[in-house]
């Protein structure tokens, strides 16, 4: 791979590079679509990345449907394909993390301990093998997004970190490979998320400005639904992630919650006049 991104990148190509975990969907794709028309060749990591899972997450059971992405990813416009086995990655005696510093430590980072230092390296990783122009990332995993624009911007990675929207299913829920664990039961409650924010966000359009206001209704709405289990809700600067009490500028409402075993997260970026 790394011989292959070098050789495309002395002809001058312009390489946009999509990192995955592969159970390809519409979101994926539209990341695919948006390199295959700002790139020259677009290369599709695909690792189930054992790092970033904690030890009682869903590493092993997380979908492996590899010939089906390998024919979703072609057909979305993607030239090379990089599955590498964890063997590969992490060979024996491999020993280095990459830690991004103040953005990694809230949220997320707070409820899954290590896992961004798990996405950080493999990212580092991803990106010295591919060579990438242009790398896609997508707004759903929020925190991620900023973390891996940092991580590159700070290491002086010559590439440009495109974050482009979250893609959703046409009833609102954030499309998402854990998706396919929810029973048709707590698929309509999985609504609750996204259907949490659009209200808040209602409301800060309807003038409210008060962050203890807007999460107690997020809260509560979350709550109402009885096979889902609030993880987090907050309001915070969209740059930093800082917690805001007065909302400002651009805020972004980040929710996480478990349905059932699955744990699901979704946000919205609002920005406040
Ligand atoms: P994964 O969850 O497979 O997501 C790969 C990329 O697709 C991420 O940038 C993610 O934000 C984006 N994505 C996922 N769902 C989306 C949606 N509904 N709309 C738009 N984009 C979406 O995130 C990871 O993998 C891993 O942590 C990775 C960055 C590959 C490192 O292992």
């Amino acid at each position: 791979m790394a011989a292959m991104s070098r050789r495309l990148q002395q002809q001058g190509r312009r390489l946009g590079v999509v990192p995955t975990m592969g159970a390809l969907h519409e979101g994926h794709l539209s990341l695919i679509r948006r390199a295959a028309s700002q790139n020259d060749v677009v290369i599709v990591t695909i690792f189930v990345n054992p790092l970033q899972f904690g030890p009682r997450e869903d590493f092993a059971r997380y979908p492996r449907p590899l010939s089906r992405d390998l024919r979703l990813a072609q057909a979305a416009g993607a030239d090379i394909v990089f599955a590498p086995s964890a063997a590969a990655i992490y060979p024996a005696g491999f020993q280095t993390s990459v830690e991004v510093g103040a953005l990694s430590q809230g949220w997320e980072g707070r409820a899954r301990p290590g896992h961004f230092r798990g996405v950080a390296t493999v990212v580092t990783l991803l990106v010295h093998l591919t060579q990438p122009t242009n790398v896609y990332v997508g707004q759903k995993d929020y925190q991620q997004a900023l973390i891996i624009t940092r991580l590159l911007h700070d290491l002086r990675v010559p590439c440009r970190v495109r974050v482009r929207p979250t893609v959703r299913e046409p009833d609102g829920l954030a499309m998402s490979s854990r998706n396919v664990f929810l029973t048709p039961r707590q698929r309509r409650q999985a609504l609750i998320l996204s259907r949490s924010l659009r209200a808040a966000r209602a409301a800060i359009r309807a003038g409210e400005r008060r962050a203890s206001r807007l999460l107690a209704a997020m809260r509560r709405r979350i709550r109402s639904e009885p096979d889902v289990r609030l993880d987090g809700a907050a309001i915070v600067d969209a740059a930093t992630l800082e917690p805001q009490q007065v909302l400002r500028g651009r805020v972004a409402l980040l929710v996480a919650a478990r349905v059932g075993r699955t744990r699901l997260i979704d946000n919205l970026l609002v920005d406040v006049s």
